[in-house]
Parts: structure tokens; sequence; C-alpha cells
């Protein structure tokens, strides 16, 4: 197996970064039940390259720049190994102590990495912590639930015959227009309103909307309990302006979750520390190591400033999950911060990459991504036909032809068919934009280069083809023209 994964990685530009396949491929290939007798461990391997492989989009290939990266690295697959033969489920201290000790320390180390504020750690004796989250996704859910609990208690305490019901109803969120989707979901699960703060030109939430929606809505018998500030959005890797939103939540008693999911892993190098300035402000911060950090999926690092504030709003106690530790306040019970009760020992993964990288490798790793999305950005301003949409300021570059949605869309779906390089595109402000993330471990400037001389040449089709379809409609209905004059496509692998 582990040669099997280490000649997959090592051989994984000689594969096609997006597969072929059409929906329901796999149905026919496997059988209908599950096998009577054992088979062997070699006819599942040869299966893996005859099934499966077909099917994978190759996330770790260099000519993969879609969405956000997800980590991969050996250090973590090797620890994943340790945690799948250690196979424990860590929900309390005494359901395995090295699975919720080694977390905690872990946690440290790394709020240590990001120099977050002494309040977020545990330490000694701190109040606060960390945890490790499934997903980013998880982290707010967990942050706006205990969010909501905090405010419910400290209403009723103020007022007994007001209920759960009657407070529930009154309860408002905020959170940016180019929050993650990840957030609104929170909202839906947590039962309350989530209000979109519209974004500045430079796709921030800044004090002014936030204030202004706050005013109307206690205006309006509203109760406002909970915002979410990103730092890096989805869309464009933007930055909520913490200096200005944290102190208006901390004066009007709401509770501030940070959600950094992509670029949380920067804020390791001092050079884009700052970007984390105003943290001090957030009762809760998570990123995810699961991106940028070469810990393999999953890892969403989740710290607290209060852990009661968790532990007071999830905690139960059935007999069967008791321990005689359980009070004596030197250990932590992670099965209260979270919404599932069972964990994996996933805090191997963090050990392993924090060790066998050491935290100057770990920092050139992610100046070389931002070094190369720099590479890229200069190479699309050199082109005229081409526009920089946001601000570059890490791994994340979005650009557009100039011209119509109807023709970036078309470039990307000729990018995409065409399976050299994959994206994805984002939305801003009602334009269709293409996302240049760079994502693999192993992508170099090379392949950087590559994927622009292709996306120049696609974009040349798409603009014959435009001018093509603009001179038919001129000259009015024929027969036998061609409208899709196809550009060879450069083979990209036979080049590097
Ligand atoms: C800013 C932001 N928040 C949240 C998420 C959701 O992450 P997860 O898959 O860990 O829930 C993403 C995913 O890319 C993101 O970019």
């Amino acid at each position: 197996m582990v040669d099997y994964m280490a000649d997959y990685l090592e051989g994984i530009e000689g594969r096609q970064v997006f597969p072929d396949v059409c929906p329901g491929y796999l149905r026919s290939l496997i059988p209908t039940t599950a096998p009577q007798e054992p088979e062997t461990f070699e006819a599942i391997i040869e299966d893996v390259e005859k099934i499966i492989m077909p099917g994978v989009t190759h996330w770790h290939s260099p000519y993969f720049f879609a969405y956000f990266p997800t980590a991969s690295s050996y250090p973590a697959m090797l620890a994943d190994m340790l945690c799948g033969a250690i196979g424990c489920i860590g929900f309390s201290w005494a359901a395995s102590p090295a699975c919720t000790e080694l977390e905690t320390v872990m946690m440290d180390w790394l709020g240590k990495m990001l120099q977050l504020p002494e309040a977020f750690l545990a330490g000694e004796a701190g109040e606060g912590g960390g945890v490790i989250q499934g997903t980013a996704s998880e982290a707010t859910l967990v942050a706006l639930l205990a969010a909501r609990t905090k405010v419910t208690r400290r209403l009723q305490a103020a007022s007994p015959e007001l209920t759960q019901a009657a407070i529930m109803e009154k309860l408002v969120a905020y959170a940016s227009d180019q929050a993650h989707s990840s957030v609104e979901k929170a909202g839906l699960i947590g039962g309350v309103r989530l209000k979109a703060i519209p974004s500045d030109g430079k796709f921030a939430m800044r004090a002014s909307a936030l204030q202004e929606a706050l005013e109307r809505d206690k205006a309006a018998g509203l109760i406002p309990f909970f915002v979410v500030a990103t730092l890096g959005t989805t869309s464009c890797c933007s930055f909520d302006n913490l200096l200005e939103v944290g102190p208006i939540c901390h004066e009007e008693g709401l509770w501030l979750h940070v959600d950094a999911a992509y670029a949380g892993s920067a804020f390791i190098c001092p050079e884009f520390r700052h970007l984390l300035n105003g943290v001090e402000f957030a009762d809760s911060f998570n990123f995810n190591p699961h991106k940028w950090l070469l810990v393999n999926f999953d890892c969403s690092a989740m710290w607290v400033k209060k852990r009661t504030d968790l532990t007071g709003a999830f905690r139960l106690d059935p007999v069967y999950l008791r321990h005689s530790h359980q009070d004596s306040g030197l250990i932590t019970d992670y099965r209260h911060w979270q919404l599932p009760l069972g964990r994996r020992f996933r805090s191997l993964k963090m050990w392993f990459v924090f060790r066998m990288y050491g935290v100057k490798g770990l920092q050139a790793y992610i100046r070389k991504h931002v070094q190369l999305a720099h590479a890229f950005e200069a190479l699309v301003r050199q082109d005229a036909r081409f526009e920089i949409c946001a601000e570059v300021t890490l791994g994340l570059v979005c650009f557009r032809l100039k011209g119509s949605n109807k023709l970036n869309e078309a470039l990307l779906e000729s990018i995409n068919s065409a399976k050299k390089i994959h994206l994805v595109p984002c939305s801003l402000r009602d334009r269709f934009v293409l996302r240049f993330a760079i994502c693999s471990r192993t992508v170099e400037l090379a392949h950087v280069q590559l994927a622009w001389e292709h996306i120049r040449e696609m974009a040349a089709a798409v603009l014959r083809a435009q001018e093509e379809e603009k001179a038919d409609k001129a000259e009015g209905p024929a027969v036998g023209r061609s409208h899709h004059d196809i550009v060879p496509l450069t083979v990209l692998r036979d080049q590097t």
C-alpha cells in the first residue's frame, strides 16, 4: 500500500487532472452485493487502478488550481496510518489520555505559531484552548450554537419569564455577503436568522455597514447575538476589517467568530500576521490546517477564549461516559467541545508534520505558494485582454477576460473540457470570474507558466469563436460555415 501511495503521488503529474467518466460510471464496474468469501489484497489493489483511479479528480496534481488547496504530506499520511492502527475513540480523557493530551498541546503549539493572544491557549491554567474539529463548517456551527446558548441564558437570567422560543425567534446573526455558504448553513441548522452585511469595494465587511444593520435590527426589536468575520473569503480571498468589526462586537456584547479557513495557515509567517490583527476581540477563531498547512484532511483548528462557553452549552453526562478525573480541572473531555461523540487521534498528524517540517519548513511552503500566485498575477497583467479582479494577497488569483460573463463562461468551459488543468469560477458583484488557486505541494513555476500558456490558447479560441459569431450575425445565415475553430491543444505533460 505504501509503495502504491508513493508511486501514485510521485507519478501524479502524468495523470489527467480531471476524470473522463460520466455519472454512474462505477456501478456497472463492481458487483451489486458484497462478496460472501474473502478476497485478496492484491485483487483489491488491482481494482483500485482499474475502477477507482479512472474516477478520481487528482487534487494533488500540479495542474490542479481549483477551489482552495487540500493538504497532502507524507508525515501526515504516516501519522494517519498510525491513527488507524491505534484506532481509539478519544471522546474523553479516560477514553485515551494521549489522544486528548496531545491535541491540547498541539493546539497550543499551533496557536503560538500564529501568535494568537494568550487568552486562546490552554497552557497550564488558561481558560481558553483549542480543539480539532472536522471542518470549518462544524467550527462555525459549534460557535453559533454556543453563542445562542450563552445569550439565551443571559436574557433568561434577567427576565425569567422569557421562553427559549420567544428569544430564538428574535435572534440575529451577521456575516459579510462574501462569507462562505457554511455560515448560512450554520444559521439554518441553528434555527436563527442570518443577515448578509454588504461588503465594501474590496469585498470586506466594514464597521459602518455592520453598525447600520445592528441599529436597524435593534430598533425592530430583534436581538443581535453573533457575528462571523471572514479572513480570506472563498471567492476572492478578501479580508473583513477585524480591527473595525471587533470593537463593535465587544461593545455590543456579540459573540465574534473568525473564519480563516484557508488564509489562517499564512499567519505563521510574520509578514502575513498583520492580517490577523483584531483577533483579540474574537470569542472563537478557526482555520483549516487541512487546507494549506500540510496536515491532510480532516484537521480544522478551533480556539475559544472561554472553554466553559462550549462545555457549558454542550455538556451531557451519562453514566457510561463518566470517569474519575473528569471534574479534576486538570483534563479536557473533548466530547463537550464538538457535535459528535466519537473522534479520531488527529493530533498525531499535526505532531508529525510540525516536527518533520519545522516552523521554518512550513513558512517556506506558504511563501512559495504566495510567490507562485504573484508570478501568475504578473503573467495575467502582461496580457491586455485580461483583467485581475481582486487584490492578490495570498495564493489565489481572480481573473477574467475583459468582456461579457458569457465569454468567460465559455473560456472556463473550454479549459475544464480540455482537462489539462482544473479551475473553478466565482461570482464577484455578478461578474463571472475565474479563480486560479495555487494548490499542489509539488507545483512549480514551470507548471504555472504552462497553465497560463494553456489558458491563453483557450482564450484565443473563444475570442475567435466570438468574432466569428459576430461576423456570422452581420452576414446573415450561411450554410456549411465552421462555427467552432478548434485550436490544437498543447500537450502540457510532454513539455514538462
Ligand atoms: C472561508 C471558508 N470558510 C469555510 C469553508 C468550509 O470549509 P470546510 O470544508 O472545512 O467546512 C471554506 C471552504 O473552502 C472557506 O473557504
